[in-house]
């Protein structure tokens, strides 16, 4: 008999998510769960080391932990490739002129907006953003994420756009979640470059985004924010073509409001993900579907918004695009942590089963943020991220919402949750 250090056994289905071709799961081949019933995870070292059913697993392994998951669904962690999550300040007044028939961009153009959380986020010290942000990543936990990608923006100079990097970092080395940092410089215009955005653009791209490669050599993505009131598509291609020659690897915020070109940009660039896409032309979609940008669907932003209009997830998936979904978690437009709800928006406004919403939030999802390789599976030698739902079967995530499923959170073998 092997020793591992944990086993779960007897889970009503236990969800390996399994790679294809050694990658994501592609266009209509998406949903691709790799069900076992009656299943078993063995961990050993912060990894998977075998997967299979509870009888032939036990015949192999022992281990002096246990955990039964009887009744439920085990499923690899969620990761959450596309967030906003250091911060500081709300924006609750802002929701509340939303409800009364204010539009986004129009708080925006008026001062508020992203330009609200840039001056909360400006005043406060690295200390204080870690301590208003340390509790969203512990309800994320909470909530069955156990990676999650984590942009700046808020601060839109060099000095404050390094300081939340910087709070990023601190969160990432003592949070239990594994923190993914992007660089996102190419927020917002911020109101001391009003009508003059080439400026500001100059500025990322000849300091922010040198200071943030050499300072900060783990951040691995780039990001731009290209929409109508934000950047147009020359700059968000300054922005980014910078980016890729400095080593980012790059992302982009793209048809969240106007279509600007920014899915094909994205695709022309190799970017590792063009996100939002939800007034995205055929055409952006059809070349979307041919590439290996992977298309992160934010159905949180639509929701929080009270937008009638989702991703068109059907189209990109007949386009065999790589569909991935994120939270956005963001004090403005989508604060939400719980990728369970999510995956309850995306099954009812963009027409996915709970299993391709599942293989979105893990697998896919993964590859958004460049470890399709090491999380988003239940294989062996994966990161031993793991939930354990409180979940008859998989239908049950999805068809249920408002309350939390997750039973048990395990990151790199330890139980870091439990309910
Ligand atoms: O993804 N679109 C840009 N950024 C966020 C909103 C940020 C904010 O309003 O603070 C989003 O929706
Ligand atoms: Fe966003």
């Amino acid at each position: 008999m092997k020793k591992a250090d944990l086993i779960i056994h007897s889970a009503a289905q236990l969800c390996r998510v399994p790679p294809h071709d050694g990658g994501p799961q592609r266009g209509c081949q998406l949903g691709d769960l790799g069900v076992i019933e009656d299943g078993a995870v063995a961990c050993e070292a912060g990894r998977v080391v075998a997967v299979g059913s509870t009888e032939a697993l036990r015949q192999a392994w022992w281990a002096p932990t246990e955990l039964d998951a009887s009744g439920c669904v085990v499923c690899p962690g969620f990761v959450d490739p596309h967030t906003h999550a250091v911060w500081a300040g709300e924006r609750a007044d802002e929701f509340v002129q939303r409800v009364r028939g204010a539009t986004y961009q129009e708080i925006m153009a008026s001062g508020g907006g992203i330009m609200s959380t840039v001056r909360a986020t400006r005043s406060a010290s690295v200390a204080q953003l870690v301590d208003a942000s340390r509790p969203r990543l512990d309800r994320m936990l909470t909530h069955g994420t156990t990676t999650v990608e984590v942009k700046s923006g808020y601060g839109l100079s060099v000095d404050d756009e390094l300081k939340i990097l910087d709070a990023v970092h601190c969160l990432d080395v003592s949070h239990p979640a594994t923190l993914v940092p992007t660089f996102l410089g190419a927020h917002a215009v911020p109101e001391e470059y009003q009508g003059r955005a080439e400026s500001y653009v100059d500025l990322v791209v000849e300091e922010m985004l040198p200071a943030a490669a050499e300072r900060f050599p783990e951040v691995s993505f780039c990001d731009v924010f290209c929409d109508q009131g934000a950047f147009t598509l020359e700059q968000s291609r300054r922005v980014l073509e910078r980016a890729k020659a400095l080593g980012f690897g790059l992302k982009i915020h793209a048809d969240e409001f106007e279509p600007l070109g920014g899915t094909g940009l994205a695709v022309e660039l190799g970017a590792m993900s063009a996100d939002h896409l939800v007034c995205t032309p055929d055409e952006e979609i059809e070349l979307l579907g041919q590439s290996d940008t992977v298309a992160v669907s934010l159905p949180a932003t639509p929701f929080g918004l009270a937008h009638h209009q989702y991703t068109p997830a059907q189209a990109i998936l007949e386009a065999g695009g790589i569909l991935a979904l994120a939270s956005d978690c963001n004090p403005g437009t989508a604060w939400n942590e719980s990728m369970t709800f999510i995956v309850a928006l995306a099954c009812r406004y963009m027409h996915i089963t709970p299993a391709q919403a599942l293989v979105a939030a893990t697998l896919n999802a993964a590859h958004a943020v460049g470890l399709g390789d090491r999380v988003g599976s239940l294989e062996q030698g994966r990161d031993a991220d793991i939930l354990i739902l409180d979940l008859p079967d998989v239908r049950h995530l999805g068809y249920r919402f408002g309350s939390n499923p997750v039973k048990h959170v395990i990151k790199t073998g330890e139980v870091v949750v439990s309910r």
